[in-house]
């Protein structure tokens, strides 16, 4: 069982057969605990370790295979309001405050960097290896541009959308120095850059898409201005496709994939897995590669320093996968799985020195309302709006350029 302490450190204890934990204080309502979905668990090697913390002798840890596990939870069920003193992580007693946000573009910018650009290229390979298959409409856009046309993919991660249509001419672009090394791998055009500042003449592309990228930028000017930088790229006449997370993942009376990705029961499972379209689209419209959630919903905070100024703190929810957002901006876990693989080191240790075999990395979103992104464009100018739309738990405009 892996238990997790809301500043991060991770400590994995090994559960004997027979064996009764009981949970209370800090370890039950401080620390989280989960049992990580592996095939094999890091064990101590030695004859007389029957359980207990696994330490970080590397000498003496092997692989144990998992086998069938029954386990029972017996809770005890407060009927008074709690009075805890874990008063930063008690749902009970932890004042809904709002978000503390970046003040400047510098305090945004050092945001971003920490916790998108520095997250995308950690957890490249694996992120990579969840998108795979491209999202319906997104497709239908590209199949639907005549022949020929110049396409650009601003933030184009793996480059999922560079070959869906070999007629036209698409490049695609990343802040992600290990996406764009994967979509030249997949023999795809593609240059790290940042879509704030995209390196080609204005008005030289057909059209341009631009799919889960402009919620990643931390204020409303750093969101127009990378909408701005994505029209300028336009010809007269030609299209932006824009997708960006809603903070709606209920619409019109029905969950989103994401929201429905959370059903545990046996019934809803057979009915997710009953359709592989779905399940696909699923896979892909889940912003998280969908592994079981350790973190709890409590704030985290960014430390921000600017020369010259006392270092702020900007303070986020640390948002709970699969649920709805209570904040439209938030901290979303990525827990990183497996090996990963050419990407540059993560942070490999816990409290108790043991290599954390899944660490949690926040990418942070900015998720839009309802007519937000519309707004946004409207602030542009020189676009008209041709269609807007909700899409899967997305917000979806196509933006023609006058
Ligand atoms: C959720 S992924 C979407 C990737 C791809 N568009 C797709 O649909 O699979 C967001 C992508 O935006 C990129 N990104 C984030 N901030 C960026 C920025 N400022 N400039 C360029 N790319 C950025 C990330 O590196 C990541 O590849």
């Amino acid at each position: 069982m892996d238990f997790k302490h809301p500043e991060g450190v991770t400590v994995q204890v090994m559960l004997p057969r027979r064996s009764l934990l009981v949970m209370t204080g800090e370890s039950r309502y401080l620390w989280t605990h989960g049992i990580t979905p592996r095939k094999f668990d890091t064990v101590q090697a030695s004859e007389q370790f029957k359980g207990g913390i696994i330490t970080s002798d590397i000498g003496d840890l092997t692989l144990s295979k998992r086998g069938i596990r029954t386990s029972f939870t017996f809770r005890k069920v407060r009927h008074v309001p709690c009075n805890c003193s874990y008063t930063s992580v008690c749902d009970r007693q932890r004042k809904a405050t709002s978000p503390c946000l970046p003040e400047s573009s510098k305090e945004a910018w050092q945001l971003e960097r920490e916790h998108v650009h520095r997250v995308y290229d950690l957890i490249a390979r694996h992120f990579s290896s969840t998108r795979h298959s491209p999202w319906p409409r997104i497709v239908e856009f590209l199949k639907a541009l005549p022949s020929g046309s110049i396409v650009a993919d601003i933030g184009c991660g793996n480059g999922k959308y560079l070959g869906i249509n070999k007629e036209l001419y698409m490049i695609g672009c990343d802040r992600s120095q290990n996406l764009v090394d994967i979509c030249r791998e997949r023999q795809f055009q593609a240059l790290v850059c940042d879509a704030l500042s995209v390196p080609f003449r204005s008005g030289c592309f057909d059209a341009c898409i631009s799919i889960a990228v402009i919620h990643h930028f931390s204020t409303v000017e750093r969101r127009v201005a990378a909408l701005q930088e994505l029209t300028r790229l336009l010809r007269p006449g030609g299209q932006a496709l824009i997708y960006v997370w809603a903070m709606e993942q209920e619409y019109k009376n029905q969950k989103s994939s994401y929201l429905r990705g959370s059903k545990t029961s046996h019934e809803d499972k057979k009915e997710i897995n009953s359709d592989t379209s779905t399940e696909e689209l699923l896979e892909n419209q889940m912003p998280d590669g969908g592994s079981e959630d350790l973190a709890s919903s409590v704030p985290s905070t960014v430390n921000i320093k600017e020369e010259g100024c006392k270092p702020r703190k900007v303070e986020l929810p640390v948002h709970t996968n699969r649920t709805c957002f209570h904040s439209q901006d938030v901290l979303v876990p990525w827990h990183l799985k497996g090996n990963p693989g050419k990407d540059k080191a993560v942070e490999p240790f816990g409290l108790a020195g043991c290599p954390d075999p899944s660490p949690v990395f926040h990418r942070y979103y900015h998720v839009f309302c309802d007519g937000e992104l519309e707004a946004s464009c409207q602030a542009l100018g020189d676009v008209s709006i041709l269609k807007s739309y909700y899409d899967q738990g997305n917000w979806c405009v196509v933006l023609q350029k006058v």
